[in-house]
């Protein structure tokens, strides 16, 4: 999709970090947008703020662990607009801890909210697309999907998960020449991601009570705090749209990792060290 411009686009987790900036950007490209999210009112300030700037943008409160409500994107996107041209799966948790610590509480959340969300919106969302003519899907993975750092086990398994997922769907789509699929996969943006735990729905609280943190350690703050400004992270991604670039890697430190996982794979069969370490 070369030009943007006139398109329907739908982005889950919009009201913040990678999502909000997605969004600004789209309707920077003049696409009309349907943004999803689980909090309202954060949600409600994205779609206010591109009101106030002239663009076209509606929200829905969704929870993307939920194929009803994800059906439910779709009909509120198909009854607004009559069409759907780009999907940007991109809403995410992450849920901190040693695999021997991880409950299954920590991880069906994580599954739930990261990874079927995403298998809920390719079915769901790929047939309107097709009915389209031409679109794009952009899955948010991590380089967390391309290698694995200790203390985020759940998280990572998800997001190995999704480069799959994106990939198959990009070989399934080869006799459509005008519908795409990219994964993108960044390093540290900042966000809200550390806090994660603020969306835990209460049924999936650990011991009946809400973790304080998440990865708060040292490196996850000092991270953060250096981290990419999302709206970079936008631009990126829109570029990749237009120039039909499956693997959107932000940072180039991910690159070198991947470099080397795969040099030490096929010379000697061990494992290269991994970027971060969540558990120091
Ligand atoms: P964020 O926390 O700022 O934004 C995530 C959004 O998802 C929030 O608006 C949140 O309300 C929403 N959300 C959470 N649970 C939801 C649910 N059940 N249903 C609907 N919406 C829900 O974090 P960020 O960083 O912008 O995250 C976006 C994506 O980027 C995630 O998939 C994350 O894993 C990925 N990512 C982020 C990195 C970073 O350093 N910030 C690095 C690599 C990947």
């Amino acid at each position: 999709m070369q030009n943007l411009e006139g398109r329907v686009g739908v982005v889950t987790g919009a009201a913040s970090g990678i999502g909000r900036s997605m969004a600004e950007k789209f309707s920077q490209e003049g696409m009309s947008l349907v943004l999803a999210d689980i909090e309202e009112a954060a949600l409600q300030e994205v779609v206010s703020g591109i009101d106030a700037s002239g663009g076209d943008a509606i929200g829905v409160v969704t929870d993307v662990s939920s194929k009803q409500a994800i059906e439910n994107l779709a009909t509120e996107t198909m009854d607004t607009f009559g069409a759907v041209h780009v999907l940007h799966n991109n809403a995410g948790v992450v849920a901190a801890g040693l695999l021997e610590d991880l409950t299954t509480n920590d991880w069906e959340w994580t599954i739930g909210v990261n990874l079927w969300s995403m298998i809920y919106g390719i079915q769901t969302f790929l047939p309107l697309i097709k009915e389209a003519g031409e679109g794009h899907i952009v899955n948010t993975s991590s380089s967390e999907g391309l290698q694995a750092s200790a203390g985020t086990g759940a998280y990572n398994v998800t997001k190995f998960g999704i480069i799959a997922l994106t990939e198959t769907l990009s070989n399934e789509l080869k006799s459509f020449p005008d519908i795409n699929a990219s994964v993108l996969c960044p390093g540290p943006v900042q966000s809200r991601i550390i806090e994660s735990e603020r969306n835990r729905p209460e049924k999936l609280w650990n011991d009946g009570v809400p973790a304080a943190g998440l990865v708060d350690n040292e490196q996850s703050s000092d991270l953060l705090a250096g981290a990419m400004d999302p709206a970079h992270v936008a631009g990126q991604v829109v570029q990749s749209i237009k120039e039909n670039r499956f693997w959107i890697i932000t940072h180039d430190d991910t690159k070198e990792v991947v470099r080397q996982r795969t040099e030490a794979l096929l010379k000697d069969g061990s494992l290269s060290a991994s970027l971060y370490d969540f558990t120091e």
